[in-house]
């Protein structure tokens, strides 16, 4: 595991928006696995950056995010398929015929994870970017005595929904489900790249990267991958 702390949030970003830079350069047709939440956004506004100066294209790239929330439209401004449209997606040259997410609207939940899955298992990632939760969650696959290998629907924490409640108006919008690529899914991107900031997730840090590996902390899996970058800030990193 290679482990980078940065002195500031923008030399973070920079490096991360590098690194997906890099890869689209020499393999214009990479898969990329992306991720929502707080964490990601100045990353793609480096990447959009990087865009704007001609030194990226992703007219051949392919995207697969991690998760999505049930029962929310793309046109649902708090939909991770809102969040990539707005952040990413509409900054660059993507078809967005090459961009993936669970569909929140799908009728038949069970239907969905299979489709989803059959994408993901014909389309392994180069690189998965994850951000962190606060309980160790990575994409939306919580603590808990098991953990699934493929996507599924989960119901989510009141930690979680509690920690998210600030992109909604009330806490009742927040959707109790979600879709999530599962575990199996994520460690079979060649190269993870995992994001964390901030001195609330100092401790998670710690125990996901240095602790024992347990479904309690579904971010200590990670620790079996060969090859995890964990880019951090300083705050984040200070207990490590
Ligand atoms: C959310 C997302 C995760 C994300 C995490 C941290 O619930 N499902 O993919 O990594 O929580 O979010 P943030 O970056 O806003 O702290």
């Amino acid at each position: 595991m290679e482990i980078k702390i940065f002195e500031t949030s923008e030399q973070l970003d920079s490096y991360a928006a590098e690194l997906f830079t890099q890869l689209l350069n020499e393999k214009p047709n990479a898969v990329l696995g992306l991720a929502t939440g707080s964490t990601p956004i100045g990353i793609y506004d480096k990447i959009v950056e990087n865009f704007n100066h001609n030194k990226v294209s992703f007219s051949g790239a392919t995207t697969y995010n991690l998760d999505e929330y049930v029962g929310l439209t793309p046109e649902n401004d708090q939909s991770y398929a809102y969040y990539m449209n707005r952040h990413l997606f509409s900054r660059i040259d993507i078809p967005s015929s090459q961009t993936h997410l669970p569909n929140g609207m799908a009728e038949n939940p069970e239907e969905e994870c299979t489709r989803y899955d059959a994408l993901l298992n014909a389309h392994p990632a180069d690189i998965q970017l994850l951000g962190l939760g606060h309980n160790g969650h990575i994409g939306f696959n919580e603590p808990d005595g098991e953990l699934s290998a493929g996507t599924h629907v989960v119901k989510l924490k009141e930690e979680t929904r509690e920690a998210n409640a600030r992109f909604f108006a009330s806490m009742d919008e927040v959707p109790k489900e979600a879709y999530t690529m599962g575990v199996g899914s994520i460690l079979k991107a060649n190269t993870i790249l995992l994001v964390v900031r901030g001195s609330d997730k100092a401790r998670i840090v710690k125990e996901a990267l240095t602790g024992p590996i347990t479904t309690q902390v579904p971010a200590s899996l990670l620790q079996t991958h060969p090859r995890v970058i964990v880019l951090l800030d300083r705050e984040a990193g200070r207990m490590l």
